[in-house]
């Protein structure tokens, strides 16, 4: 797939193993790559890389800051990088951002292939031209829009995940899938089995509707000033998930709350039937994993977390929300006593399904 970004079109392909082996016999003088990834397949599909290249990033999220993004600026410095040259990283969101800023900021942008190994990093971020860094105690604060000029996505990486890791990366996918068309539920529905026994064949089709998705809007406003918006649904609401947990919930799995919490105000709305959404939350409710705390769910905290986030101090919150015709529309007139019905919906159901 191409996709087409103002400063380049790059590539975003769906490959196998032997693709992936043939690119890492390039000549890369520096390879990032999380080190978790390294230790797990060291001995397997990255047996012959060249080590001398290689500098290992441990990836957690208090690192995802300016000073990883320098550390790896430094390493190219002391190699003389040029800007002809390519980068080559290997990982998730984390290797994602702290790569993708090093490569845009040093010498005004070098090139980079990247090799997303999480569900999360294939499904989704890896297209979209966005890097983002934790700044002082805000989450992304600081970032660019930059892409790689080569994705090769290799899917057999996520049998590798954790659970947790997985299902995160699941949400984004079961997300997409709903917004994207009328045939996404059915398609949920049937094949959830095969998505949560990590089906390989079952996966590239989920994983290739997402991003052909994704395209449309990032192609259309790459710099989120309008239709991209649109992909923050169930974000508004997942990234307080996430802040009062302390990020105890990986991203997916907040954006799945989210979405079960959106969809509850469109249904009071009137502007999504209680049917579709019902059978929206059965399908979602298998992708969390991690123990939810009753205490996240306090309306209080949530509503003053979704303000901080958006930056707000009027009464009403933004939210993207769903509607029966399987559009999305932003709405800004979201009231706290609204947040408060739809959190109650959600702790019964969470209740009901042994999460909570
Ligand atoms: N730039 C964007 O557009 C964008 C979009 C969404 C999220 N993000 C960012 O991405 C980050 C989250 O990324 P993520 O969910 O991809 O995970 P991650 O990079 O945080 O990695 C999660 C864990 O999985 C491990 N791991 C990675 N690949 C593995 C594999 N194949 N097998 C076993 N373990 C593996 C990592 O070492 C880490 O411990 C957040 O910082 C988020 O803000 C960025
Ligand atoms: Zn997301």
């Amino acid at each position: 797939m191409k996709i087409k970004s103002r400063s380049k079109t790059y590539s975003a392909d769906i490959v196998d193993r032997h693709h992936i082996e043939k690119i890492l016999k390039n000549q890369y003088r520096l390879i990032i790559i999380d080190e978790q990834v390294f230790d797990i397949y060291k001995n397997t599909l990255l047996k012959n890389i060249d080590l001398s290249s290689v500098y290992l990033f441990k990836a957690i999220e208090s690192r995802k800051n300016i000073n990883s993004a320098l550390t790896i600026c430094k390493k190219m410095a002391e190699i003389s990088f040029k800007r002809k040259e390519e980068l080559l990283s290997i990982g998730g969101g984390i290797v994602q951002d702290v790569t993708g800023f090093a490569a845009n900021i040093y010498n005004r942008g070098v090139k980079w292939t990247f090799i997303p190994t999480t569900l999360l990093a294939q499904c989704d971020s890896c297209i979209g031209s966005k890097t983002s860094l934790n700044y002082l105690s805000f989450k992304n604060l600081l970032g660019t829009f930059y892409a790689p000029d080569r994705i090769y996505i290799y899917l057999d990486f996520v049998k590798t995940l954790t659970e947790d890791d997985y299902l995160s990366g699941l949400g984004e996918v079961a997300k997409f899938n709903i917004m994207s068309a009328k045939d996404g539920i059915d398609l949920l529905e049937r094949n959830m089995g095969k998505l949560l026994g990590r089906d390989v064949k079952t996966l590239k089709l989920f994983t290739e509707r997402s991003l052909k998705f994704k395209k449309t809007f990032i192609e259309k406003d790459e710099y989120d000033f309008g239709v991209r918006n649109l992909l923050n649904f169930a974000h508004t609401f997942g990234h307080a998930f996430e802040k009062v947990s302390n990020y105890g919930v990986p991203h997916g799995q907040a954006v799945t709350l989210g979405l079960i919490t959106a969809n509850h105000i469109s249904v009071a709305r009137n502007i999504l039937d209680e049917k579709k959404a019902v059978r929206i939350k059965n399908i979602v409710v298998n992708l969390l994993s991690v123990p939810l705390k009753k205490t996240w769910f306090q309306t209080e905290q949530i509503v003053s977390a979704i303000k901080k986030d958006k930056k707000r101090s009027t009464a009403y919150l933004p939210a993207v929300l769903f509607l029966s015709n399987n559009r999305l529309k932003v709405f800004q007139d979201v009231k706290p006593e609204e947040v408060d019905r739809a959190l109650n919906k959600l702790t019964v159901f969470l209740e009901k399904n042994n999460k909570l």
